[in-house]
């Protein structure tokens, strides 16, 4: 299943949760405040400042989830940077997955000889940023990393680490921060697990 049909599937049953009148609990359960998303992402933004001092590098990130957490860690980053964005899709059934991408839009400029790095919201079961990286690899980068928020491995389905993470997280279905449930919640500032009968927070 794609992440995307997994949200849908997901926000579905969240919905019938709130629509239930009988039902006095949470909704969703905060996972990291705003504080500790910051801190993780100056964390993160260290590591990248001292990696590449001294060097060019082109944040790539993939919409769109990666935005409120790119606009972040990018006013943290004092290297030379520059950006660009993809629109991914996947491809595959409301239930199963091919684990391939479709590009919907694809980056702007060049990355032969550059240094890039993938800026990722979450990294899931991994489909998106394994077949991500292997299609920008045939461009020839000088270099290419992948940078995600939120490691969640537990739903991993290929063998892909993340060169920089910022949160390692259980299983569950987060929103908030940029991350979506059907488009929803993208919006709240800090990360949140929905919860309650039917999901898997
Ligand atoms: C989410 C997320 C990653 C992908 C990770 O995107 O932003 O791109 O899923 O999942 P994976 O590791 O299982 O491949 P989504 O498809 O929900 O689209 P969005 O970024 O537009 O919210």
């Amino acid at each position: 299943m794609t992440s995307a049909s997994f949200s849908r599937i997901m926000c579905a049953k969240h919905e019938e949760l709130q629509n239930d009148k009988n039902m006095g609990r949470e909704q969703k359960r905060l996972l990291f405040s705003r504080e500790e998303i910051d801190n993780a992402v100056i964390a993160l933004s260290k590591k990248i400042n001292s990696d590449y001092r001294g060097r060019n590098v082109l944040l790539v990130g993939i919409l769109k989830g990666c935005f409120v957490f790119l606009a972040d860690l990018i006013r943290h980053l004092d290297i030379e940077v520059t950006v660009d964005f993809v629109i991914l899709r996947s491809y595959g059934s409301a239930t199963v997955s091919s684990g391939e991408i479709e590009v919907i839009k694809d980056l702007h400029e060049s990355i032969e000889g550059k240094d890039v790095l993938i800026i990722e919201d979450i990294l899931d079961t991994g489909l998106t940023l394994s077949h991500f990286k292997e299609h920008l690899l045939l461009r020839d980068p000088r270099s290419l990393k992948v940078c995600a928020l939120l490691d969640k491995k537990a739903r991993r389905k290929v063998d892909f680490e993340a060169d920089y993470v910022g949160l390692t997280i259980e299983d569950g279905f987060i929103v908030g921060y940029g991350i979506d449930c059907d488009e929803r919640y993208r919006n709240l500032p800090d990360i949140w697990v929905l919860t309650g009968e039917g999901s898997e927070a």
